[in-house]
């Protein structure tokens, strides 16, 4: 069915400035895999916990990319979601050797869907190896930027770049929604977990903002950790955490360990937060090991549903499924990838969380969750900064020595310092070859800054006549 089939046409009331609504319209993409049979599960219940919600489905993911839609997503897709403003989305398989990169990527980026907030809770009676231990806490991973940038080069059959793009701005906008979130669901520590002290300048970025900022929120105690660290120490101590902000690369690895801590990838749920738009969905991928047979847990998308409802201001809903659920675990009913001996279908199971839709689970306390109003962050007006070199790249067979020898003629020509040569990241010392590859980062640096485009062009010129070269880089200094 097409979304406009069943999408009351005018009669979109959630829109804009006015999200709790009701009716709410929800864009609903089944995604692939066993995207089908968990968000069939979650309308199921949603459905019968009566929330007061309107599906308007729509397609994404593998069938649109064989059907030639480059992103994965069609337009009346993008424009469903531009009215309704909040997706429940099943996982979308990205496809290998053909299409873009991601559908999900493009969802994120094309809303601006900047926070992935991936919380981490036991529930009772499911198993995991550290059941016994209290663990509660949220994963706040940074959605656009990094490596997910998506800027690769090849200049050459068998080697490969990927810029990891990180900025002030960004940095700050991902801090900033873990300060408010701490701040809006009492938590009362967060840690930054970072690669900052090897990557210094981008992942250093994302811990000074962290820090300049926590003097805005006294309240909150804010520790930096390094992401190696964290991987540790949630494994050996996750108690000790209460939430985790980190770049978009860590928070996807770091919050697959996290849903291990406590039964695995079918219980963990997420939602992608932008300005205007949200998307909830499940950790998990399309599971296509097991997708068609009923073998799928639809708790993590049960999860993503419930966040949904309470971002909707439905909390009421909220609260009654979650305890259906957790009684549900309590009452030692799972499907079998936690628990393989009683293990339920996805339909059995779905069935048993709706017979106990208006149970209360003992002991058992619903999470929490809410829209973030985020202050305004400002963008970073453009600094000059200056000139004092350039990196170029060039692509050559020759022996260290000669290469060495050749540039430093040029840059010698060119009131440049000697050049400085690395290969594979590692600074060029020695004449040998052993285990070289044939791309080299030549740093030269100018004696009397500023490196101005004359200066740079002179001698991209000169090296053009020795060298194929792939890439130019200014290096530049600020006053920070
Ligand atoms: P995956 O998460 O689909 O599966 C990993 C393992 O966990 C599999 O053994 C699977 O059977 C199991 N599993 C996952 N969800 C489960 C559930 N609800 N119940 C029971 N078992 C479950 O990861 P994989 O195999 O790396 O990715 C498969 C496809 O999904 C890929 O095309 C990938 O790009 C895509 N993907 C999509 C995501 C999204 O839409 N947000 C996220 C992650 C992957």
């Amino acid at each position: 069915m097409k979304p406009s089939d069943n999408y009351p046409k005018g009669d979109l009331k959630p829109t804009d400035k006015n999200p709790m609504a009701s009716p709410q319209h929800i864009t609903v993409i089944a995604g692939d895999g066993i995207g089908q049979e968990v968000v069939d599960a979650t309308l199921q219940i949603l459905d019968a916990a009566s929330a007061p919600l309107n599906w308007v489905h729509c397609q994404a993911g593998e069938a649109c990319f064989r059907n030639g839609i480059a992103t994965g997503v069609p337009e009346d897709t993008l424009a469903t979601i531009k009215q309704t403003k909040v997706v429940l989305k099943g996982p979308l398989s990205t496809p290998v050797g053909f299409g873009e990169r991601s559908a999900n990527v493009y969802l994120r980026k094309y809303f601006g869907l900047f926070a992935n907030v991936r919380p981490v809770k036991q529930y009772p009676n499911v198993p995991s190896l550290f059941k016994d231990t209290p663990i509660d806490l949220v994963v706040i991973r940074e959605n656009i930027e990094d490596l997910y940038a998506g800027i690769e080069y090849s200049h050459q059959p068998g080697i490969a770049h990927s810029i990891k793009l990180i900025s002030e701005y960004g940095c700050n906008y991902i801090n900033t929604f873990a300060y408010e979130y701490a701040k809006l669901t009492q938590r009362k520590s967060i840690h930054c977990a970072t690669k900052a002290n090897i990557l210094k300048k981008t992942e250093g970025m994302m811990k000074r903002s962290f820090e300049q900022l926590s003097t805005q929120y006294p309240g909150i105690n804010a520790k930096h950790m390094i992401i190696d660290n964290c991987a540790h120490q949630l494994v050996v101590n996750p108690s000790q955490f209460d939430m985790i902000v980190t770049t978009n690369m860590n928070g996807d690895i770091i919050s697959d360990l996290t849903s291990g801590l406590v039964g695995g990838l079918g219980i963990a749920p997420s939602a992608n937060i932008g300005q205007d738009v949200a998307m909830f969905e499940a950790v998990h991928g399309a599971a296509p090991d097991i997708a068609g047979q009923q073998l799928a847990n639809p708790t993590a998308m049960i999860l993503s549903a419930i966040m949904m409802c309470r971002y909707i201001g439905m909390d009421d809903v909220a609260d009654t499924i979650e305890h259906a659920l957790a009684k549900t675990f309590y009452d030692s009913k799972m499907t079998g990838d936690l628990n393989p001996t009683s293990a339920l279908s996805t339909n059995a199971f779905t069935t048993a969380v709706i017979e106990r839709l208006g149970d209360t689970c003992p002991g058992f306390t619903p999470s929490s969750f809410k829209p973030i109003h985020m202050p305004p962050i400002s963008t970073p007006s453009i600094q000059p900064g200056t000139c004092h070199g350039i990196d170029v790249v060039i692509i050559s067979d020759h022996s260290p020595t000669d290469i060495a020898h050749e540039l430093n003629r040029i840059a010698t020509a060119n009131g440049c310092e000697p050049v400085e040569l690395f290969n594979r990241g590692k600074a060029v010392h020695s004449p040998e070859k052993d285990q070289m590859i044939s791309q080299w980062f030549c740093r030269f640096t100018s004696k009397h800054p500023p490196f101005d485009n004359h200066h740079i062009l002179k001698l991209v010129n000169e090296l053009s006549e020795h060298y194929h070269w792939a890439q130019i880089e200014k290096l530049c200094t600020f006053n920070e």
